[in-house]
């Protein structure tokens, strides 16, 4: 039985799953013997001030901005489902970044991997890079290439894996190490968004911290706009836990209980979204009207051993070029249906459009072209993805053809 359930099993050659991740998900933070209503489900606590026992003397909570009971629930989930011993919510992934940010000043370095979410190319380069941040950008994909990249004055180095929308895969261990190596100093962040705390955990891998929009995976529900932080370091989470404060770009009580819901599904939700993307990639990997496609989970992947040796499995994130021109590309995104397109099976729009602050040469030397198009496949039913790739893509070949026939 244990064999045939291994042959069917699409996470084989991966990572073994994480032990206890569903109990976890659905049990750590969310005790009912912490409330005296001993509520299965964490209490939503608005109070924005709590009483204290005498003045300086408080039960654990003080004002809401410094900590809440329902964030608390939150982070202590997080935290296990990463392996971690701390956690802290933020109001969204980008306020994440900006928090890490400020563990450094200006004059210091910051290492990004140069295919990273547009909105985090936009911070470091028009926002920490005006305020004296000395940013710099290298493919971290290249791990022979990353020593050369440390300046002396490197204090983060920044990996996003895979990357967006190019799906390259980072070697976390080897670029932790050999960052490490050189300097111990240096604080290595992975942006776990994609993956997700069900198919990689940065920190055993050597990151110092591991941080998401939770706004996509985590919560999973196109609900929520959040960022999560977890790690294991003392000294850090200390000077997080005061940036956290200090700089107050805190999640609502009401945001970090939807996310806690939505966390109890991660497990469930992750595994239909690999399911759905690896028959979503063979179909397009098969089909003659499509160039290429990137996803790790296929063989064809230049890092799929590298993904099969990190990760549990590969999240609904694919990448493919189709044949023609920004118009085929075009067509064929103004006809994914639209009940693909309505909850979290977006079909996403041309990459450019996504890369808006990445520069036209930039986008050219990471492969961003107007053919490029980039699929969050969902958990709508197989067939239905399946037939809605299927019209599209004949919607877009359908142009050639008219286009053919004007030229007659
Ligand atoms: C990989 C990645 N990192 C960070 C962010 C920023 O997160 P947020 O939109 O929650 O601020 C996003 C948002 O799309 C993302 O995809």
């Amino acid at each position: 039985f244990q064999e045939k359930k291994k042959k069917n099993d699409s996470s084989a050659g991966y990572q073994p799953l994480f032990k206890s991740f569903a109990t976890d998900a659905v049990h750590v933070g969310s005790e009912p013997e912490q409330w005296n209503s001993r509520a299965v489900v964490p209490l939503i606590s608005l109070s924005t001030t709590f009483k204290q026992h005498e003045p300086g003397k408080h039960a654990g909570f003080e004002y809401s901005r410094s900590g809440n009971p329902t964030r608390n629930c939150l982070e202590r989930a997080v935290a296990a489902l990463d392996g971690a011993q701390y956690c802290m919510a933020l109001a969204s992934g980008l306020a994440a970044t900006l928090t890490i940010t400020h563990l450094f000043k200006a004059g210091d370095g910051i290492l990004s991997m140069n295919d990273v979410y547009g909105g985090t190319n936009r911070y470091f380069r028009k926002i920490a890079a005006e305020v004296g941040f000395d940013v710099s950008f290298a493919d971290l994909s290249k791990i022979e290439e990353i020593k050369a990249a440390l300046k002396p004055n490197t204090k983060m180095v920044w990996i996003e894996t895979p990357t967006n929308p190019t799906m390259k895969v980072v070697d976390i261990q080897g670029c932790a190490d050999i960052v490490h190596e050189h300097n111990k100093d240096i604080i290595v962040v992975v942006d776990n968004t994609f993956m997700s705390a069900y198919f990689q955990r940065p920190l055993a891998l050597g990151a110092d911290l591991c941080m998401y929009s939770a706004t996509k995976y985590m919560n999973g529900h196109s609900d929520v706009v959040m960022g999560l932080i977890s790690l294991n370091r003392d000294d850090l989470y200390e000077r997080l836990k005061f940036l956290q404060n200090g700089l107050g770009a805190v999640p609502s009580p009401f945001d970090c209980y939807m996310c806690n819901r939505g966390l109890k599904t991660l497990h469930l939700r992750m595994k239909q979204h690999f399911k759905n993307a690896m028959a979503a990639a063979q179909f397009l990997e098969a089909d003659p009207r499509v160039d290429r496609v990137i996803f790790p989970g296929l063989p064809s992947h230049p890092q799929h051993e590298l993904t099969k040796r990190q990760c549990t499995g590969c999240p609904g994130m694919i990448t493919f070029y189709i044949k023609g021109k920004l118009e085929h590309a075009s067509t064929f995104l103004r006809n994914i249906s639209s009940t693909s397109i309505s909850h979290s099976a977006v079909f996403f729009s041309r990459a450019s459009m996504t890369h808006a602050s990445v520069s036209e040469d930039e986008r050219k030397e990471l492969g961003i072209s107007d053919v490029l198009v980039r699929l969050s496949v969902g958990l709508e039913d197989e067939e239905d993805i399946i037939a809605d790739l299927d019209q599209a893509l004949a919607a877009a070949v359908s142009i050639s053809e008219n286009i053919l026939s004007e030229n007659k």
